[in-house]
């Protein structure tokens, strides 16, 4: 049995091959490819895109779906997730998907299982279905010629997920990553080249992938105001000019300090069309690893 826990589970082969499967998702055709399985998720923290895409593409393919309210579940009583987790595996379900604040949660669930566990999002740590979005869509915008592409990973690239799958994942595609980010949330590692603001590297890079200031939560202690942040890391139309380049970002977006309403506009920009892949490439995950 196989999970998804990080990219790295998944080798290049596999990857192109789930990217083959959705490319015919694209197509939202009906289907009863996991008709009488039923998928059972479990978010610990919010989501919009990666719970309701899963959810999608579970039913798109006539899969059942059972989303547990964990406000109302008796973890509330203090049951721990582990115990909750095996009840729930001892109910016969088909796949689990979990989302959850404490990073490696999800592999530690492992053993306490009978069938797949998808990693929905675990702390500072792994995002591995957005990142095979994020992927999938590079891929497809490129025609597959991703050899050597480069691409700047803009704002929280120390604490946000999204950027440490992006980090594993693209260079085993050929894509040279660089990682623009105030000193406060650097990323420690010689790996990869640094700057400091979007201007330094924006004539150089054919991907920006902006990421969410995450200014609300603990990031406000570093800067003076949400707009002195956005002064050098949101993608404006000033910055971008004309230039060829594909705009990223998972969402959600914070209008106007990671990147400007105007941008957001520009069909350079295709958060949209990641959404719309995300739910492809959960469908995909979601056939190889319950009919595995
Ligand atoms: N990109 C992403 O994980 O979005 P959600 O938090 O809405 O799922």
């Amino acid at each position: 049995m196989q999970h998804l826990i990080r990219t790295s589970d998944f080798t290049k082969d596999e990857i192109l091959s789930l990217f083959d499967n959705a490319r015919e998702f694209l197509k939202f055709e009906p289907n009863d490819i996991l008709k009488g399985k039923i998928i059972v998720t479990l978010f610990f923290e919010n989501s919009t895109r990666t719970r309701s895409s899963f959810e999608i593409a579970a039913k798109r393919l006539g899969a059942e779906v059972v989303s547990l309210d964990v406000g109302t579940s008796s973890t509330s009583k203090g049951e721990t997730i582990f115990d909750t987790v095996a009840n729930i595996n001892a109910m016969n379900p088909d796949a689990i998907i979990i989302r959850h604040s404490e990073c490696g949660l999800p592999e530690s669930l492992v053993g306490y299982v009978d069938c797949p566990i998808i990693n929905a999002g675990d702390g500072r740590h792994s995002h591995p279905t957005q990142a095979l979005l994020d992927l999938f869509t590079m891929y497809e915008h490129y025609e597959g010629e991703l050899e050597g592409k480069r691409i700047a990973i803009v704002g929280d690239v120390r604490n946000s997920r999204v950027a440490g799958s992006n980090r594993r994942l693209l260079p085993r595609f050929g894509i040279d990553v660089s990682l623009v980010a105030p000193d406060c949330f650097k990323y420690e590692s010689n790996d990869f080249k640094q700057y400091n603001t979007v201007a330094e590297i924006v004539d150089e890079v054919d991907i920006i992938m902006s990421l969410r200031s995450q200014l609300e939560r603990h990031n406000l202690t570093y800067f003076e105001s949400l707009n002195e942040y956005a002064k050098d890391y949101c993608i404006t139309k000033e910055l971008m000019g004309d230039k060829n380049i594909l705009l990223l970002h998972p969402g959600p977006v914070n209008r106007n300090i990671d990147i400007t309403d105007e941008m957001l506009k520009d069909p350079r920009c295709k958060v949209l069309q990641q959404v719309t892949n995300g739910v492809a490439i959960r469908a995909a995950v979601l056939k190889k690893l319950i009919l595995a």
